[in-house]
């Protein structure tokens, strides 16, 4: 886990910020940008799930692995970078309440970790599309991949909302 002496001396600096006065100063101005993170994680998380699912052999089975994670992946980096810009500007908005906590820094872990996931299961998709199109699931390590992306998709949503009740 990082250090928390520096990451409270950047939050304290960051509440500090013009960005942050901005924001707090907007009494719409937190529940609407925590409306646009939910809209981006419904994008985000029922796309990451949709190809985790097939990939398992689960669902959609009459489509191939390779066109339904084509298809679906623009809405996992768009999901994702809504809930980036979105994550930012709440974190700015109240940087001490939320960086300092280990929920918000486990969550920002897991999100490297499965973003990486998530690249590195596309590529293997495209890679063996002829051979995986061809069998109604993956094969044992995408589908223990398929697996470990869900369960962090939803640790993250989980740190996310355990945020605010850091004790
Ligand atoms: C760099 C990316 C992100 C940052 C910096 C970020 C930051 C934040 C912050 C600061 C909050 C407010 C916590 C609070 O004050 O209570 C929050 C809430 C939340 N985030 Fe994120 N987030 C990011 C990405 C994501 C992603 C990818 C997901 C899910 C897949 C997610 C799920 C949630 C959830 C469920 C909440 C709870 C909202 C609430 O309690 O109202 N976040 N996020």
């Amino acid at each position: 886990m990082p250090d928390a002496g520096p990451l409270t001396v950047f939050a304290e600096w960051l509440a500090t910020t013009w960005l942050a006065h901005l924001i707090g100063g907007h009494m719409w101005a937190i529940p609407t940008i925590q409306s646009f993170h939910y809209m981006s994680l419904a994008v985000l998380f029922s796309s990451a799930v949709v190809v985790d699912l097939r990939i398992l052999g689960k669902i959609a089975r009459h489509q191939t692995i390779s066109s339904l994670t084509q298809r679906l992946t623009p809405g996992i980096w768009i999901g994702l970078a809504g809930a980036v810009i979105t994550g930012l500007l709440l974190m700015i908005a109240e940087p001490v309440r939320s960086i300092t906590t280990w929920e918000f820094q486990s969550k920002m872990v897991m999100l490297v970790v499965v973003v990486a996931l998530t690249v590195s299961l596309k590529r293997t998709v495209v890679a063996n599309a002829a051979e995986w199109d061809l069998a109604p699931a993956a094969p044992g390590v995408a589908r223990a991949a398929a697996v470990g992306s869900m369960v962090l998709w939803m640790l993250i949503i989980l740190a996310g909302r355990w945020i605010a009740y850091h004790a």
